[in-house]
């Protein structure tokens, strides 16, 4: 029978916070969450969410799965707390953490996060930042697992912006061994520094490429990944970025290119006729729901261990 583990780090700030082992450990916990199999009990546990910024499935994904643990969440946003006015995140962090047994949080800086963990003395959890979204990581490679079994033969091609989803997609990528290319257009490359950790990660293996043909990228892939192009915060770059990432739209003609058995996934929420065609998004390769349900999972697996 599984139980919950404790994790070697205390929190989960990036993709690179979780070893290989603890990855695959999340990812036998969550398919046995999903599967009604195990029954860990965080009674009167609390998660404080703390959002700077909008959420559908983050959100309500870590409200579900706290409460299928049994435990409750406490729903913070700028407006609500005293965070709005300007409180120091240290004196936040420190208050909060005497209340809740664990936080989540989704900010702009992901020095803030980091300053939240450093103040805080329970788990800090990276509900997505401008560098990294790892809880959709987990729940992607969960759902890529789903349908290959393993990650030996799988490449993985995300076509658009490098920032936080792909960034979290390298990182936790090169931890699982998975070809990873990146197509997005020139200036839009995802974080050096999470470049070279994925590279030093990988040694010998280049599994990973950087390129700003979307059409070379997709050969072979298994899974063709895509997120929006104008990222929360850059409502005013919209105009200018539809125009860059003309182009880079996941369609028919990409999905031609690609491997035969590839699959669709995307972070969402989606702007279709931009990032992806309507069509892909509606057709049979689509595991964009099935991704979308596995955040539960991967969270749920995710808070037990935390607690744990
Ligand atoms: N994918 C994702 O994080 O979605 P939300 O912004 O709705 O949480
Ligand atoms: N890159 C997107 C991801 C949304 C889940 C954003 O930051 O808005």
């Amino acid at each position: 029978m599984l139980k919950p583990k404790k994790l070697a780090k205390k929190n989960f700030l990036s993709s690179f916070d979780m070893s290989t082992e603890e990855i695959e450990y999340i990812f036998e916990v969550s398919k046995n969450f999903k599967e009604k199999k195990l029954n860990f009990e965080f009674t009167n546990k609390v998660l404080g969410l703390i959002f700077d910024k909008s959420s559908t499935r983050t959100r309500v994904s870590f409200q579900v799965a706290m409460s299928r643990l049994g435990g409750t969440t406490i729903d913070l946003n700028p407006t609500t707390s005293q965070i709005g006015r300007g409180e120091p995140i240290k004196d936040t962090a420190r208050v909060l953490s005497r209340y809740c047994d664990v936080l989540a949080i989704r900010t702009f800086n992901h020095a803030d996060l980091e300053e939240y963990a450093k103040w805080s003395t329970k788990p800090v959890i990276n509900a997505l930042t401008d560098l990294e979204h790892p809880c959709q990581a987990l729940a992607d490679f969960l759902t890529i697992k789903e349908e290959f079994n393993d990650f030996k033969n799988v490449v993985l091609t995300f076509v658009g912006d490098g920032n936080n989803v792909a960034n979290s997609l390298i990182l936790c990528g090169a931890l699982l061994g998975v070809e990873v290319r990146i197509a997005c257009p020139k200036g839009y490359e995802p974080n050096e520094k999470v470049i070279s950790k994925a590279r030093e990660i990988c040694k010998k293996k280049n599994l990973l490429q950087i390129t700003h043909d979307p059409t070379t990228a997709v050969i072979g892939a298994n899974v063709l990944y895509t997120d929006v192009w104008s990222s929360m915060g850059e409502e005013k770059q919209k105009e200018e970025k539809d125009k860059e990432f003309d182009g880079f739209t996941i369609d028919d003609n990409l999905i031609k290119k690609s491997n035969p058995d590839a699959i669709v996934l995307h972070c969402l929420p989606a702007y279709r006729s931009k990032e992806i065609s309507d069509q892909v998004f509606e057709s049979e390769k689509s595991r964009i729901f099935e991704q979308a349900e596995n955040r539960m999972h991967a969270q749920q697996a995710l808070l037990s261990c935390l607690l744990s």
